[in-house]
């Protein structure tokens, strides 16, 4: 079977590629075992394999395009009904994967015969083979999905684990055609093992959102506990396995490049911090989909079910990033005034595209922007889930730029053209919807708006009265350093408005951290809904409904915090 295989393999370029690509993944450029290393030379490597990928994918891509408009013409309200029949639970209900007698058999080199729109995309799971051409518009991932054209999605689904739910198996199944070559349904495996099996433990206290990737937060509950959220409580949010940096090996280094490229740094952890003076920052880090359970009651979104934990405030220490690219010989100018500085991970796809996403250069080198390129958290060398041995900083932004593992640093004219960057973090009109979006149109999350969250008590928590009144704590935040001046809460839907006590000291700008607040409110009601909402030193504030900052990715959720509570008079 194994001469089989790699006689196919020779055959199937693109089973071929991908496997290649895991292989030199070697998951996450493990760095401890020190054979791989992210130097030049492999950058170079990199961009070699990058080039071919990228040919195999604009392959695809053009071919797959004229097949959008086609079934996105004709087939998209069919594959909007098989969602519906998953959601419903009326999909069907066999094992996915399983062998379906009477289907016709395929083997893995029929398969392969199908990547673009002329042939349809076929993709194989366990013995199932499926053509998932209708689905591929309506993909949340993009056109990621068509690296999987022609082989086997399993290799992918152990990365996006996410894929491994009930009801995408479900959905998967509506696309059967087939049942793959018997014998050939453990080849598709590639011997890959878990990629996640080497994370870190976690605090069993974190609300788990999905385990592989790992993405959990903080309970609501205890978030307002503290100014500064203790590290292991702290959420996290990672798109892949976590990398694992043995700094002993001296294999870690970070890489620094302009435009130019007439300078290049290349730094190790010691030399960083002995060259550069420390910095520290009192900065909260938010997820751009944090509060996303409250918008998909309007309509359900795409992505992680956070609640309001997905948000924690820590002090960071590192060197400033403006005194590094000060020594590239990197200098503010009219020219480079929307320059972007773009910020790459260890951590990497099934294509080793890295974890990347970018920033203005303008923030990047302001004094007053204090991002730093962060080696600890609240007083401690930073733990692998939230980025060792380095991560950026970056205060009043998006959680999605503080790239954690950082190891290469570019100034470019233009931001990444990373999928994180372009085609992810973005929001869009309530009335966009997935077949009808163009990602092109959209910048890129940076600053985030004003937001505030009632933390105790919770929705639909009862509580006991004290003298008469209900006491409330939360936590307020703007982006941009735009300090939060006032919170107000309604107990009657918003007719009558009252101020609460901030609980932290804010200033009107270069204010990163978040304020907590209280207020005690007499009530003599049985139940009530509480409303918050905050207002930032630019006098912005936040909406009320949900509804109509709806956006099928669910980022910025940042309406009125609205809870109900029954209430038990003392
Ligand atoms: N950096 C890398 N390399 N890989 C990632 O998956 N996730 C980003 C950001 N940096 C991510 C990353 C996102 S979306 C968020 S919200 C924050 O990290 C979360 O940081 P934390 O896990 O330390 O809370």
């Amino acid at each position: 079977m194994l001469l089989n295989q790699v006689y196919k393999g020779c055959l199937v370029f693109s089973r071929c590629q991908t496997r290649k690509s895991f292989a030199e993944a070697s998951w996450l450029r493990t760095l401890s075992t020190g054979t791989e290393r992210s130097n030049r030379h492999e950058f170079n490597e990199k961009a070699q394999f990058g080039s071919s990928r990228l040919f195999m994918l604009a392959g695809l891509g053009a071919a797959a395009a004229a097949g959008f408009y086609y079934y996105t013409k004709y087939n998209l309200p069919k594959v909007l009904a098989l969602e519906n029949k998953v959601k419903e639970g009326t999909a069907s209900e066999r094992e996915p994967g399983s062998y379906v007698d009477g289907l016709p058999v395929y083997s893995s080199v029929d398969v392969a015969k199908h990547r673009d729109e002329s042939t349809g995309v076929w993709v194989s799971y366990k013995s199932g083979v499926y053509d998932i051409t209708h689905f591929i518009k309506s993909h949340p991932g993009g056109n990621k999905i068509l690296l999987g054209a022609g082989v086997s999605v399993e290799p992918f689904w152990n990365l996006y684990a996410i894929h491994k739910q009930p009801k995408t198996l479900a959905l998967l199944e509506e696309y059967r055609i087939g049942n793959l070559t018997k014998g050939e349904e453990d080849d598709s495996m590639m011997n890959m093992g878990d990629p996640y099996a080497n994370d870190p433990q976690r605090h069993p206290v974190l609300t788990i959102r999905t385990k592989k990737p790992f993405n959990a937060e903080t309970p609501t509950s205890l978030l307002v506990d503290n100014f500064i959220t203790p590290t292991e409580f702290f959420y996290v949010r990672h798109h892949f396995p976590v990398p694992d940096v043995d700094l002993s090996s001296g294999d870690y280094s970070l890489e620094i490049i302009s435009d130019n490229e007439k300078k290049g740094l290349s730094l190790n952890l010691d030399q960083l911090k002995t060259t550069y003076a420390s910095h520290s920052v009192t900065a909260s880090l938010q997820c751009s989909g944090n509060r996303r359970s409250e918008m998909n009651r309007t309509k359900p979104t795409k992505g992680l079910e956070w609640a309001q934990g997905a948000m924690g405030n820590a002090v960071w220490k590192g060197v400033r990033l403006r005194d590094v690219l000060l020594d590239l010989g990197i200098k503010e100018s009219d020219e480079n005034e929307h320059w972007h500085v773009e910020f790459e991970g260890l951590d990497i796809d099934p294509t080793s595209a890295p974890y990347a996403v970018s920033i203005p250069l303008s923030k990047a080198m302001d004094p007053r922007g204090d991002v730093i390129l962060a080696y600890e958290m609240n007083g401690e060398t930073l733990t692998r889930d939230h980025g060792f041995p380095l991560r950026v900083v970056v205060p009043g932004t998006t959680g999605a730029r503080w790239v954690k593992w950082l190891t290469r640093i570019e100034v470019a004219r233009n931001e990444s053209q990373s999928h994180w960057q372009q085609n992810d973090y973005k929001s869009f009109n309530p009335s966009s919807d997935w077949d009808k979006v163009d990602f092109s149109t959209a910048p890129a999350i940076q600053e985030m708006p004003v937001t505030s969250v009632v933390c105790d008590p919770q929705d639909g928590e009862t509580v006991e009265l004290k003298d008469g009144k209900l006491k409330l704590k939360g936590y307020a935040w703007s982006g941009g350093g735009r300090g939060v001046v006032r919170v107000d809460i309604s107990l009657d839907s918003g007719k009558t408005w009252h101020v609460a006590e901030l609980l932290d000291p804010v200033k009107l700008s270069r204010q990163w951290a978040w304020t907590r607040w209280q207020a005690n409110l007499p009530v003599t009601a049985k139940e009530t809904e509480v409303w918050v909402r905050a207002v930032d030193s630019s006098y912005n504030t936040q909406p009320e409904g949900m509804e109509h900052i709806w956006n099928m990715r669910g980022v910025l959720a940042v309406g009125y915090h609205k809870i109900k509570v029954s209430l038990k008079a003392d």
